[in-house]
C-alpha cells in the first residue's frame, strides 16, 4: 500500500455570497514533496490555504492530513496534527533576537512556558535546538543574536519560517514567503526552504515563475477557483491552457 498524501483536498468548495472563490478543488501533496500552487491574482490560492489550515470552513468537500479527515478540526488541532503556516511579519517581536524568539517558540511547544521554574539545562537544550534550526535556514551566528528589527527583510521572512518550523510540522504552507523581499534576497529565502529536511512537505504559493520553477517538483495551477492544470514543472510549462492564462497576462502587461 502506498503512503497517503501528506495533505489532500477532495472537492473543496468555498463561496463568498454567490461567488465561488474555491470551486471543487481536489489536490494531493506527495509526502516530502516541494509543491507549488500558482495562478493569477484572485484565483483562490489564499482562500485555499485558509481552508487547509481551518481558518475558514468549506461549504463542501474535505481536507485530509496524512489520510485522516480534518475538515471539522479547528486550526490549533490541525497544528497539533502537524500542519503549520508562516506567521505574518507583524507577529515578530522586533526587540527579540531570532535565537530568543525560536527558543521561546520551542519552549511553548514543549509546554515549558507554563512552568514558573525552568531547569537551566532544559533551556540550554532548547537554545541549542533553536540555533540548529536557524543554522539550517542559513542564519549566521551573529544574525541569530541580533535584534530582529536589524535583520535584512529576507532574513525576517526566514525567521517567520523558523517560527513555523518550531511547531515541528510535517506539512508547511507558505503563502508568498518572498513577497516584498528584494530580488537578490528572495532566491536565498526559497533555496533555504527547498533545502529543508524531506520529513517536511512544503506547499508554496509564489508569483515569481523563476522562483517557482527552481523550487517545485510539482505544480498545481489554480484559475477562477478551479484546478486548471497539475503536473511536473515541465508539463505545466508546456500546457496550452496554462500558457494562455500566463501569456495572456504577460501580453496584457506588455
Ligand atoms: N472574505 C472574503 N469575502 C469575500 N470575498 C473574498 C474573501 N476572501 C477572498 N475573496 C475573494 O475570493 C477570490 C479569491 O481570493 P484569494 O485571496 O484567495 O486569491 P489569491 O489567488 O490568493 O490572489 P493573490 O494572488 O492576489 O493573493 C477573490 O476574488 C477575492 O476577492
Ligand atoms: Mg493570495
Amino acid at each position: 500500500m502506498t503512503a497517503p498524501a501528506a495533505l489532500e483536498t477532495r472537492g473543496l468548495t468555498r463561496r463568498f455570497g454567490g461567488f465561488a472563490a474555491v470551486d471543487g478543488v481536489s489536490l494531493a501533496l506527495a509526502p516530502g514533496s516541494r509543491h507549488a500552487l500558482i495562478g493569477p491574482n484572485g484565483a483562490g490560492k489564499t482562500t485555499l490555504v485558509n481552508l487547509l489550515t481551518g481558518a475558514i470552513r468549506p461549504g463542501a468537500g474535505a481536507v485530509l492530513l496524512e489520510g485522516r479527515d480534518v475538515t471539522a478540526l479547528p486550526q490549533h488541532l490541525r497544528v497539533k496534527r502537524g500542519l503549520a503556516r508562516t506567521f505574518q511579519i507583524n507577529q515578530l517581536f522586533p526587540d527579540l533576537a531570532p535565537i530568543e524568539a525560536v527558543t521561546l517558540a520551542l519552549a511553548e511547544r514543549e509546554g515549558l512556558t507554563a512552568r514558573w521554574w525552568r531547569p537551566v539545562r532544559a533551556h540550554r537544550a532548547l537554545a541549542e535546538e533553536a540555533a540548529a534550526l536557524l543554522a539550517r535556514l542559513r542564519f549566521a551566528p551573529a544574525e541569530m543574536a541580533a535584534p530582529t528589527r536589524d535583520l535584512a527583510y529576507g532574513r525576517q521572512r526566514l525567521l517567520e519560517i523558523a517560527l513555523a518550523l518550531a511547531l515541528k510540522p510535517r506539512v508547511l504552507l507558505l503563502d508568498e514567503p518572498a513577497a516584498g523581499v528584494p530580488p537578490e534576497e528572495s532566491r536565498e529565502v526559497l533555496e533555504a526552504v527547498a533545502a529543508l529536511p524531506r520529513a517536511v512537505t512544503v506547499l508554496l504559493i509564489e508569483h515569481d515563475m523563476d522562483l517557482v520553477f527552481r523550487f517545485a517538483e510539482r505544480i498545481t495551477v489554480l484559475a477562477q477557483g478551479r484546478v486548471l492544470a497539475e503536473g511536473t514543472p515541465e508539463a505545466v510549462a508546456r500546457d496550452p491552457r496554462v500558457r494562455e492564462v500566463y501569456l495572456g497576462e504577460a501580453a496584457a502587461h506588455a
